[in-house]
C-alpha cells in the first residue's frame, strides 16, 4: 500500500432533492492498494457518497480528484473509464440470463469492442486472480447469492476497475461465504486493486481494512489506522460518544463456583411435520454461568432444537434433562414453570401484534399474576410492566397501545422483558438482535452476559458469527441438523467455523 492517494473528496455535501441533508461537508481519501472502510450507522451518509464517487448522483458542492486529477462524473461511465467500480447490494445482473450472457452484456454496454469468444478468456484470467472458478454455462439465477455476487465482482473486474467499492456486501452473505468474499478481498488488494468498504459491522472492520473512515450523521467524525483502535473505540466513533453507554458488565465472573449442568441434551432427534429428519442425534450440554453459542445458517435445525428443548415440538428420539430432571416427557407449559424460557427468531411467534402491551406481557406468565380464583391480577401486572419498561427504556406513548405500533426493536425489548422477568434459569434465545440499531444491540447483548454472570445458562442461536464470537462462552455449530463440533471461541477461528458451518 502506498500513502499515495488514489481518491481525494473535499467538501462534498448532497442535499437530496426533498431537502434531506445527507452530507454536510465531506473530506474523504483513499490510498492506492489499501483495503479502506466506511463505518457508520444506517442513514450516516455512506452510500451516497460512494454512488457520488461512482457518478451516480451528484453533489450539491464539493471537488473529486482521482490520482490527483480533478473529475466531474455525469454518469457511472465517467466513473468506470476512471477505473471507478461498484459492487451493488442489490445485484444487476439477469437472473434469466447465463453468466457468460450476462458478461457479455456488461463488456458490450461499455463500448468495448470485444468478442463472444473472448469473454470466456478473460473470465477465466481475472476468475483465476481471485481464486474463482465458474461455469459461464450456468444460469445466473440458479446460482446461490454468494456465487452471484462473485460474479458481480468478476464483472466489475472486467470492465477495468482498480477501484472497488461494495457497499454491505456481507448483508446477503452466509458466514461461510463472507469468509470466502473477504480471501477475494485480500488477493485483489495483493494484486494491487484499492478496495472502498462499505459496513456498519465492527468485525468486519477489524477483520479486513487498513484505515478506515468513521461517519455520522452526514459528517466524518475520524479517519483511523484499523490496528490502532479497538472494536469498542470504533462504536464509539460511530455512536458518538455522547450518547455512548458501553454497560458492558464486568468479566469478573465467579470462576470457583461449581459447575453443574443446567441442561443436557441426550441424542435427540426431531421429525418435522412433512416426516423429515430436522436434528439428528444431538448431545449437548449447558452449563451455568455459560452462554453456549449455537453457529449455523438458519434452517440447519436451530428452530427445532430449541422447539424441543422449550417443549413446544416433541422429539422422536432421545431425552432432555433439565437440573438432572428428565423433562422429555413433560409440557411447554411444565417446562417453563421449571424455568425455561424461550425467545423464537421471529417476533410474530412471540407476540400477539393486536394485543396490546399489557396482555402480550404476561402471555408466558398468566399463572404468577393470577390469584386463587384463578383472576389476573391487572394492577400487579402494570406495575411489573411498567418496570420493564423503564428498565430496557422500551419506547411507547402507553401501555394500552397494540404491540404492532412498536418499532421491531422495542418489540423485541418488550419479549427480552417479559422473557426476563419470569426469572428463567434457562434462556434459550434466537437472533435475539436481529434488526435492532446499534444501542439495542448493545443493551440487549449486555443483558445476556448479565443474566449468564447471575450463573444461569443461555443458549444462544444466531447466524451472525459476530454475535456468537461476542457472546458465547463456548461455541457449537450445526449443520443439518448435526452439531459438527463444538469448542472454546479462543481455539476456533471463524475461517474454521465458516468452514464447519459450510460443508
Ligand atoms: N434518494 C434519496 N432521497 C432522499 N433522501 C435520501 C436518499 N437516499 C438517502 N437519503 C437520505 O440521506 C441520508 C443518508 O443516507 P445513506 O447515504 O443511504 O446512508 P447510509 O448508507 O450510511 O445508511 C439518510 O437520511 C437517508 O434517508
Ligand atoms: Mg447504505
Amino acid at each position: 500500500m502506498s500513502r499515495r492517494p488514489i481518491i481525494q473528496m473535499i467538501g462534498i455535501e448532497k442535499i437530496y432533492p426533498d431537502g434531506q441533508y445527507a452530507l454536510r461537508g465531506v473530506d474523504f481519501e483513499v490510498f492506492e492498494g489499501e483495503i479502506h472502510g466506511i463505518l457508520g450507522e444506517n442513514g450516516a451518509g455512506k452510500t451516497t457518497l460512494m454512488r457520488i464517487l461512482y457518478g451516480e448522483i451528484r453533489p450539491t458542492r464539493g471537488r473529486i480528484f482521482v490520482r490527483g486529477r480533478e473529475v466531474r462524473f455525469s454518469g457511472p461511465w465517467d466513473a468506470i473509464r476512471e477505473g471507478i467500480g461498484m459492487v451493488y447490494q442489490h445485484f444487476s445482473l439477469i437472473p434469466s440470463f447465463t453468466v457468460r450472457e450476462n458478461l457479455y452484456l456488461s463488456m458490450l454496454s461499455m463500448n468495448k469492442k470485444i468478442r463472444r469468444e473472448d469473454i470466456d478468456e478473460i473470465a477465466r484470467e481475472y476468475g483465476e486472480m481471485i481464486g474463482f472458478k465458474i461455469s459461464l454455462d450456468e444460469v445466473v439465477e440458479d446460482l446461490p447469492i454468494g456465487v452471484q455476487q462473485k460474479i458481480e465482482i468478476l464483472k466489475t473486474l472486467m470492465r477495468g476497475a482498480r477501484i472497488l467499492i461494495l457497499d454491505e456486501p456481507t448483508s446477503v452473505l452466509s458466514p461461510l461465504e463472507t469468509v470466502e468474499l473477504f480471501k477475494i478481498l485480500r488477493r485483489l488488494k495483493e494484486s494491487g486493486y484499492t478496495i472502498i468498504y462499505i459496513t456498519h459491522k465492527l468485525r468486519e472492520i477489524k477483520g479486513l481494512t487498513d484505515r478506515v473512515t468513521i461517519m455520522r450523521r452526514g459528517r466524518v467524525v475520524s479517519v483511523v489506522e484499523t490496528d490502532k483502535v479497538s472494536e469498542e473505540e470504533l462504536a464509539k466513533m460511530m455512536i458518538g460518544s455522547e450518547e455512548f453507554v458501553f454497560k458492558r458488565s464486568e468479566v469478573k465472573r465467579k470462576e470457583k463456583t461449581e459447575k453443574r449442568r443446567i441442561l443436557e441434551i441426550r441424542g435427540v432427534s426431531v421429525v418435522d411435520d412433512k416426516g423429515v429428519e430436522k436434528v439428528r442425534e444431538v448431545y449437548l450440554e449447558i452449563f451455568n454461568g455459560e452462554i453456549l453459542g449455537l453457529a449455523g445458517v438458519q434452517g440447519n435445525g436451530q428452530k427445532e432444537l430449541a422447539e424441543a428443548i422449550a417443549g413446544i415440538k416433541k422429539v422422536s428420539r432421545g431425552r432432555i434433562f433439565f437440573n438432572g430432571l428428565d423433562i422429555t416427557d413433560l409440557d411447554v407449559r411444565e417446562r417453563y414453570r421449571l424455568g425455561i424460557s424461550y425467545v423464537p427468531d421471529s417476533r410474530g411467534e412471540a407476540l400477539i401484534y393486536n394485543m396490546n402491551l399489557v396482555e402480550n406481557f404476561i402471555l408466558t406468565s398468566l399463572e404468577r399474576y393470577m390469584n386463587s380464583l384463578k383472576i389476573i391480577d391487572w394492577r400487579r401486572v402494570r406495575k411489573d410492566l411498567l418496570k420493564a419498561v423503564e428498565r430496557f427504556d422500551i419506547k411507547t406513548r402507553s401501555l394500552d397501545l397494540d404491540v404492532r405500533f412498536l418499532s421491531g426493536g422495542n418489540q423485541q425489548k418488550l419479549i427480552i422483558a417479559r422473557e426476563f422477568s419470569r426469572d428463567p434459569k434457562l434462556l434459550i434465545v434466537s437472533e435475539p438482535t436481529h434488526g435492532l440499531d446499534i444501542m439495542s444491540t448493545i443493551y440487549v447483548r449486555d443483558l445476556l452476559r448479565k443474566f449468564r454472570d447471575s450463573g444461569r445458562g443461555v443458549l444462544l442461536i444466531s447466524s451472525d458469527l459476530d454475535e456468537i464470537y461476542e457472546l458465547s462462552d463456548r461455541i457449537a455449530v450445526i449443520n443439518r441438523g448435526r452439531i459438527v463440533i463444538t469448542g472454546d471461541p479462543k481455539e476456533l477461528p471463524p475461517e474454521k467455523i465458516g468452514y464447519y458451518i459450510g460443508i
